[in-house]
C-alpha cells in the first residue's frame, strides 16, 4: 500500500496543505496568473520597476511618485556593505558557491546591523531592518562576485537604481537602456512567489522568534537548490550541453525516456503554465535577436513543444531566465544569487508578515521506526 493510501492525512512535500493566511501575493491555478498586493505582475514588470515592486510588497501600497523617490534614495543610502563583509568572504574558500558566500555575507552582516539586539518581536525594527537587507543584496551578491575572483569589490552608484547598479558593480560598466530594463524586469518577475519553499523556511525560522537576517540565511540556502532557484543555473548548463535547436527534439525526448528531470520546467502550483516565463521568455528572445544570436531561444521553442506534447510540462520563469541572462554576459553562477537580490524583498515581507501574528510552525509526522525497546548497555551490545 502507497504511503498516502496507508495515511490520508499525509501530503508528501506538503502538497496542498494550507499552511497559512497572507495578504502578500496569490497564484490563480485557473489563469496562471500572479498578483502582488492584488496587482498583476505583468502590469508591474510592464510599467513599473523593481523599487516599486519592492514598495509596494514591504509597505502594502504602490508608492506615490514622492514615495518612490524616497524609497530609492533610502535604497540608495543603504547600499554600502561594510568592509567587515568583504574581510570574511576574503577568507572563503575559492571553490565556493556564491550562493553559499551570500549566506556568509548576510551572517556578517547580521552583526554589524545597528538594530541587531533589537527582538524579533519589534515590528518597526523588522521594517527598517527589511528595508537594510534588500537594499544590500546586490552589491553583496556583486563584491562576493569580484572578490571570489580576485578583483575588490565596486562601490555603488548612487545614481543608479538597483538593476543598473548590479550590472554596474559587477564589471564597472553602466549598462545600456536595455540590459537594465531586463535586469529589472527579471528582478520584479523573481520577487515574491506565496508559499515557496525557501519563502516557508524563512517564515519557519522566525516563527521561533529567530530574526530577519537568520530567516534570510535560510531563505538563501533553500533557494540555492537546483529543485527551486537553482533550477535557472541547471538550465543554463542544459542548453549548453544540448548547443542547437536541431538537437533538441532527440535531447528532450532521451532525457525523458530515461525519466531525467529537465530544469526549468513544471511547477507545484501551476497546471498549465507560469505566467512569468511568458514575459521573461519574450525578453530572452528580444535579447538574442539584439545579440545576433538566436540559439537559445531556438533550443527553448523545441524543448517546450517536447515538453508539453509529451508530459503537459510548460516552462517555470527560471527557463528563459537562464538564457536571458547567458545572453546579458551574466556569470552562470550568480543567475541564483540574482534571484537572491529580488526575492530578499518576498522574504522580508513574508517574515513580518509572520511575526506579526505569529505562531511556532511546527507540524507532525507519521513514525514507522522501531517500537518501543529496552536499552542495551554499551558492554552487552
Ligand atoms: N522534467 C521531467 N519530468 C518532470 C519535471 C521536469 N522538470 N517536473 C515534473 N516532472 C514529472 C515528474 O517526473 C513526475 O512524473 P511521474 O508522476 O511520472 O513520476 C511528475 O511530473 C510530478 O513531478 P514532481 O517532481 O512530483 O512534482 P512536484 O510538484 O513535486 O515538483 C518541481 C515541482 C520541483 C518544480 C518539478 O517540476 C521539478 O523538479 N522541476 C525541475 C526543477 C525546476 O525547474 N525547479 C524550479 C521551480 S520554479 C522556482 O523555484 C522558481
Amino acid at each position: 500500500m502507497s504511503a498516502t493510501a496507508a495515511y490520508p492525512n499525509y501530503s508528501p512535500g506538503l502538497q496542498g496543505v494550507v499552511a497559512g493566511i497572507t495578504t502578500i501575493s496569490q497564484i490563480d491555478v485557473e489563469s496562471s496568473s500572479l498578483t502582488y498586493r492584488g496587482y498583476n505582475v505583468h502590469e508591474l514588470a510592464e510599467h513599473g520597476c523593481f523599487e516599486e515592486t519592492a514598495f509596494l510588497l514591504l509597505k502594502g501600497h504602490l508608492p506615490t511618485a514622492a514615495e518612490l523617490d524616497a524609497y530609492k534614495k533610502q535604497l540608495a543610502a543603504d547600499r554600502h556593505v561594510p568592509h567587515h563583509v568583504w574581510e570574511a568572504l576574503r577568507q572563503c574558500h575559492s571553490e565556493m558557491h556564491p550562493m553559499d558566500r551570500l549566506k556568509v555575507g548576510y551572517s556578517v552582516l547580521a552583526a554589524l546591523d545597528p538594530e541587531y539586539k533589537v527582538p524579533a518581536t519589534d515590528g518597526e525594527a523588522n521594517r527598517r531592518k527589511a528595508d537594510r537587507i534588500v537594499a544590500k543584496a546586490a552589491t553583496l551578491v556583486a563584491g562576493s562576485w569580484r572578490i571570489a575572483n580576485g578583483h575588490n569589490p565596486i562601490d555603488p552608484d548612487a545614481a543608479l537604481g538597483t538593476a543598473a547598479n548590479f550590472l554596474y558593480m559587477l564589471d564597472g560598466n553602466r549598462p545600456d537602456e536595455f540590459m537594465e530594463r531586463a535586469m529589472d524586469t527579471s528582478l520584479t518577475l523573481y520577487a515574491e512567489h506565496t508559499f515557496n519553499a525557501s519563502t516557508f523556511a524563512c517564515r519557519v525560522c522566525v516563527a521561533t522568534l529567530s530574526d530577519l537576517y537568520s530567516g534570510i540565511v535560510t531563505g538563501i540556502g533553500t533557494l540555492k537548490g537546483p529543485l527551486h532557484g537553482g533550477a535557472n543555473e541547471e538550465a543554463m548548463h542544459m542548453l549548453i550541453s544540448i548547443g542547437s535547436a536541431d538537437k533538441a527534439e532527440a535531447w528532450t525526448r532521451n532525457a525523458l525516456a530515461n525519466k531525467e528531470k529537465i530544469m526549468g520546467f513544471g511547477h507545484r502550483e501551476y497546471r498549465k503554465s507560469d505566467s512569468r516565463a511568458g514575459i521573461m521568455g519574450k525578453l530572452g528572445k528580444e535579447l538574442g535577436r539584439m545579440k545576433g544570436n538566436t540559439t537559445w531561444g531556438d533550443i527553448a521553442e523545441v524543448m517546450e513543444k517536447v515538453m508539453w506534447d509529451e508530459k503537459q510540462l510548460f516552462p517555470n520563469v527560471d527557463f528563459p531566465a537562464a538564457y536571458a541572462y547567458y545572453l546579458m554576459g551574466i556569470p552562470i553562477p550568480l543567475y541564483t544569487p540574482i534571484f537572491v537580490i529580488a526575492r530578499t524583498t518576498g522574504w522580508c515581507t513574508h517574515m513580518i508578515e509572520q511575526l506579526d501574528n505569529n505562531r511556532l510552525i511546527r507540524p507532525s509526522c507519521i513514525y514507522e521506526g522501531p517500537a518501543p525497546r529496552e536499552y542495551v548497555a554499551i558492554g552487552s551490545r
